[in-house]
């Protein structure tokens, strides 16, 4: 398929929207359609349709043995796909959902098998955005949904990121404008004795174990060396176009480093904080927010991951942040998108 994908504005969402009826039938119909979540835009298909699922597979380039996510509208249509929900997972759903939140729990095996890539689990989510909402009401299904990206590339938190990575690709876009999280859904895994968080995200360590008390880390997260539980862990990603160096130290280590590349005839573009983009020289600076308020830092980094292309710089530097709160997702993720660690 080489046609034009329908980008379809959405400024009232509700299931009566003409736009959310039209990408509804789409849906129905087993073709894939990107829509915005609270977290990133997604890319759903029908998850009971195994053909409707590989296209997702298919228009992103994503390997096959990366399970996806499934969304559904509300509590009562997460029970439909697990065998059982446990005390904890059951907490942790009455506090954070809607909200950007994935559980892992055992799949009934009702849906299709692609969806979950032959796992035994299934991870499941009820995401936080009106048009995500009115989309799941009005056709009524479950919607298997990865990151709207083609594979390897930052998750797109922008209508105009999802149409550069997937026009022609996908049947239909919906632009609900920016996400509002800015990072992925924490993965929690509910299936043992003690939850282990798979992936950091946009609901914290710090707000899950205020509510159920400590939760496991995949070790998996820290050291490269281990194999991930997460499958998706275990890819490349994030990945900017420029080779991005991520800066141990203050404003002056990234000063010092801009200025070595420079002297090399390095042309270098930085990604900062505005308290260290206020003391820095450098002609190509791309501010994420403050470093006393991470969730604006969250919200702002896949743009700047966007931001720079590959004709016009040689290297980004960029700050490293605090690990506190969404602090873990986002030092996860520029350690990932990181060529390497200096300073
Ligand atoms: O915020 C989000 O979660 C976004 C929006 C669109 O909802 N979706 C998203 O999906 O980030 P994706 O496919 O890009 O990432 C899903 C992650 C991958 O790391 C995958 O390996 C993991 O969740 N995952 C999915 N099902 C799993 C399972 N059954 N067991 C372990 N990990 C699983
Ligand atoms: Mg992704």
């Amino acid at each position: 398929m080489k046609e034009e994908t329908n980008y379809w504005k959405i400024n009232n969402p509700t299931t009566g929207d003409e736009y959310i009826q039209l990408a509804s039938e789409l849906l129905k119909q087993g073709e894939v359609v990107a829509f915005p979540t609270e977290t990133v835009y997604g890319l759903g298909a029908d998850a009971r349709n195994q053909e409707a699922v590989a296209k997702i597979f298919k228009a992103k380039g994503r390997p096959s043995d990366n399970p996806l996510i499934v969304h559904v509208a509300n509590r009562e249509q997460m029970k439909q796909y697990v065998t059982q929900i446990p005390d904890v997972a059951h907490r942790l759903i009455e506090r954070f959902t809607p909200g950007p939140l994935t559980i892992i729990l055992e799949s009934n095996q009702t849906l299709a098998k692609n969806v979950t890539a032959g796992l035994s689990t299934v991870g499941i989510r009820i995401p936080d955005h009106p048009v995500a909402l009115a989309l799941l009401q009005a056709c009524n299904l479950p919607l298997a949904a990865p990151s709207a990206n083609q594979s390897g590339k930052p998750s797109p938190t922008t209508a105009n990121h999802v149409y550069e990575d997937l026009n022609g690709r996908i049947a239909a876009l919906l632009d609900g404008g920016p996400t509002s999280v800015g990072v992925e859904s924490t993965v929690i895994d509910c299936t043992g004795e003690i939850p282990v968080i798979l992936r950091p995200g946009g609901i914290t360590k710090e707000d899950i174990e205020s509510l159920i008390g400590p939760v496991m880390v995949d070790p998996g997260l820290a050291d490269e060396s281990l194999r991930p539980r997460s499958p998706g862990m275990k890819y490349t990603h994030y990945a900017p176009e420029v080779p991005l160096y991520l800066v141990q130290g203050d404003a002056q280590a990234i000063q010092n480093q801009i200025d070595a590349f420079q002297q090399k005839g390095k042309k270098v573009a930085v990604i900062v904080s505005k308290e260290y983009a206020d003391q820095l020289v450098a002609p190509d600076i791309q501010m994420v927010g403050s470093r006393n308020h991470l969730e604006e830092v969250a919200r702002h980094l896949y743009d700047a991951l966007r931001h720079f292309k590959e004709q016009d710089f040689d290297v980004i530097l960029c700050e490293s942040f605090p690990y506190d709160g969404v602090g873990q997702a986002i030092m996860n993720r520029l350690t990932k998108a990181a060529t390497k660690q200096i300073g």
